[in-house]
């Protein structure tokens, strides 16, 4: 009896750690900072409130990719998601700057349907999360640090279009074999990640969080990049066809109760579609105008109160 008690605890502690037996049917229920912690990921993104970082204090300069566009990989059906996984002794690929400090080396990509981040409240039908651990770092230690890990996430539209197939074209060969619940693509793969990140890398937010997944450390630096990707109907359906125990595969939306920053894209540095480009200047331009005009009317009406000897306003330009 005693003996008995004993080995469920140990599978219990065991199970805990290897985190493999924890459903989205009972998040509630998930172990440790899942329902603890209070910097939990994923977020609803409130544009308005984000922090514009004008200055680079919190995202010094765009960031740098290597090696992206030659990755060899293998890919799993873990009862989870569908998961790509760099191949050991492949040359990493490398992720800084922006809000990074130092190197993150590419590890695996996975899919969320629905997406898990939402951003003014939409959400978006698919998210993939291509997850970065610091450089020289092994994951149990970068699962002890709030800097370990850094995840891109970049959200995904359908689109009707034929074109939309070049985005996900790379692991569309994938999905068939990939439908079973812990299913294994027999071969390792060379693709290229490129395809599968944003139009514009350079527009994101960002913001201190956790992984969405048990046991949910509060260690990921997330960069949301705002800029769907466009992927077709038809490798949307496929996807959603894949048996992971449910018909989605998200975590729900947790407080967001800390800062987000969001990125100062400049035309000059990124494939930023030029008249968008210009437009965005436009309205910046437009807006610190609105400002200088506001100011001179609110001075004005200042000379005029004082003339009439009531009360002058303060005159602030804001942007
Ligand atoms: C990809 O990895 C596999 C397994 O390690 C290896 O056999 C194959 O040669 C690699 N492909 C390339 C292009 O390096
Ligand atoms: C990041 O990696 C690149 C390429 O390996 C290297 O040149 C650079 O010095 C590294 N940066 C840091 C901060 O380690
Ligand atoms: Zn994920």
């Amino acid at each position: 009896m005693f003996e008995a008690i004993v080995i469920l605890l140990l599978v219990g502690v065991k199970n805990s750690l290897q985190s493999e037996h924890w459903s989205y049917d009972y998040e509630t229920r998930w172990p440790g900072e899942c329902t603890e912690g209070k910097y939990q990921s994923p977020i609803n993104i409130m544009t308005r409130s984000a922090i514009v970082d004008k200055h680079g204090l919190h995202i010094r300069g765009p960031l740098f990719f290597r090696g992206y566009d030659r990755v060899n990989v293998t890919a799993v059906n873990n009862g989870h998601t569908l998961k790509w996984t760099i191949v050991e002794d492949f040359p990493t690929p490398l992720v800084s700057g922006g809000p990074l400090r130092g190197n993150y080396s590419f590890l695996q990509f996975h899919l969320h349907w629905l997406s898990e981040h939402a951003i003014d409240g939409m959400k978006y039908p698919m998210e993939i999360h291509m997850v970065h651990i610091k450089t020289g770092l092994t994951v149990d230690e970068a699962l002890e640090r709030p800097d370990g890990l850094a995840v891109l996430a970049v959200l995904c539209q359908v689109s009707s279009e034929g074109a939309s197939e070049f985005a996900l074209g790379e692991i569309a060969a994938f999905f068939p074999q990939l439908v079973d619940r812990n299913s294994k693509y027999p071969n390792p793969a060379v693709i290229d990640v490129f395809r599968l990140m944003s139009p514009e890398p350079q527009s994101f937010y960002t913001y201190h969080g956790s992984l969405t997944t048990p046991m949910c450390q509060e260690v990921v630096t997330w960069i949301v990049m705002d800029q769907p990707l466009i992927i077709s109907d038809t490798q949307y359906k496929e996807i959603s066809r894949v048996d992971v125990g449910r018909i989605d595969n998200y975590r729900s939306l947790q407080p967001v109760n800390r800062e987000i920053y969001r990125s100062v894209p400049s035309c000059g540095t990124l494939s930023l579609p030029t008249l968008l480009c210009f437009l965005t200047s436009l309205i910046h331009l437009s807006s610190s105008l609105t400002g200088i005009i506001s100011k001179g009317v609110c001075t004005l009406v200042n000379v005029k109160r004082k003339f009439l000897g009531s009360k002058v306003r303060e005159c602030n330009v804001k942007n």
